[in-house]
């Protein structure tokens, strides 16, 4: 039987029907900011309803970016993304679609998506991490998702990597998310566009809004200020990281998000940074490396984490 995975994002809302041999048999994308307010879960069950179009599907995971009570299937706190707070998502979504429907945290989610079919397919011990509007976590130890007592576990971007840092969307100052997400990636380059105004990110930051994926093509191009917003920002997720590999001592750390496509520029950095700080024995093994499912993770995660009626994996543990 197949199943259904939804990633709901900030920026999409994509909707896929996944075959037990993880093969995505079709996909629909609305952009989450052509939504009306107070509609998104209207359209979340629409873009099921309509992917579902002529499938046998036994279940849907909704993989969310916020902290998830899972016994109540809703998200408590989305830090960017606070319309989807509050809501039974099982009983709304279940309402509207007529299918079995749980939350998972979209990180959680498209971690478990690289651990069975991506990045993390022959390791045990795996630490995602995306860098998008938010920066999300997911840990796989032993083999077993990190779920925590209440479902809101792994939640990396929030951890405190500076407290004098600039403040976070979820209220605190120098979350990891403060410092390495796409946002983050965004502020920096305003602020180096104003120190160094001759260098190419300076040039255009005058011009127009700069976006994260302006600073990768500028770095590219070997422009001293974009290296420098990307040296930062990899230096600081490194910090992370390295505490990251104390703790959960991974094989394999697999970055993913928008963010993720600066490469080396951002990785690099950041493996230097776990090189001197990290403790753990696998500093020297641990492989840090791009996500390798790019966007599809989550909604690939998602289905594989999705439930039937009875409560069983729809496409197997
Ligand atoms: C949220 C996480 C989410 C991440 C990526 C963070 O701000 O707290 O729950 O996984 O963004 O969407
Ligand atoms: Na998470
Ligand atoms: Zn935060």
């Amino acid at each position: 039987m197949n199943a259904i995975g939804v990633d709901v994002g900030g920026t999409k809302i994509a909707a896929a029907v996944v075959s037990s041999e993880g093969e995505i048999l079709n996909e629909v994308r609305y952009p989450t900011q052509a939504v009306p307010p107070n509609r998104l879960v209207e359209t979340i069950a629409r873009a099921v309803t309509e992917v579902k179009d002529g499938y046998a599907v036994g279940g849907v995971c909704l993989a969310v970016p916020g902290l998830i009570l899972a016994a109540e299937n809703k998200v408590v706190f989305s830090p960017n993304l606070h319309e989807i707070e509050d809501i039974r998502l099982d009983e709304e979504m279940g309402r509207r679609t007529g299918l079995s429907v749980t939350v998972e945290n979209d990180a959680n989610a498209a971690a478990w998506g690289e651990f069975r079919f991506g990045a993390g397919k022959d390791v045990d011990h795996l630490v995602f991490i995306t860098l998008g509007t938010g920066v999300g976590g997911g840990v796989i130890t032993h083999g077993v998702l990190l779920r925590g007592s209440q479902g809101s576990g792994g939640e990396l971007g929030h951890v405190t990597i500076d407290p004098a840092g600039p403040r976070c969307g979820c209220g605190n100052h120098g979350c990891l998310e403060a410092l390495a997400s796409g946002t983050a990636i965004e502020r920096r380059a305003r602020e180096v566009a104003s120190e160094l105004p001759n260098s190419a990110l300076g040039r255009l930051a005058i011009q127009r809004r700069v976006l994260g994926e302006d600073v990768t093509r500028l770095a590219q191009e070997g422009d001293e200020a974009a290296l420098q917003v990307l040296q930062e920002t990899g230096m600081w997720l490194g910090i992370g990281l390295a505490g990251f590999v104390n703790v959960f001592n991974p094989e394999v750390i697999a970055v993913g998000g928008g963010a993720s496509r600066a490469g080396e520029f951002v990785l690099g950095p950041a493996r230097k940074e776990v090189q001197l700080r990290a403790r753990s024995p696998s500093r020297d093994l641990v492989q840090i490396q791009e996500a390798s499912l790019g966007p599809e993770s989550g909604v690939l995660g998602a289905a594989a984490l999705a439930r039937g009626e009875d409560g069983e994996y729809v496409l197997g543990p």
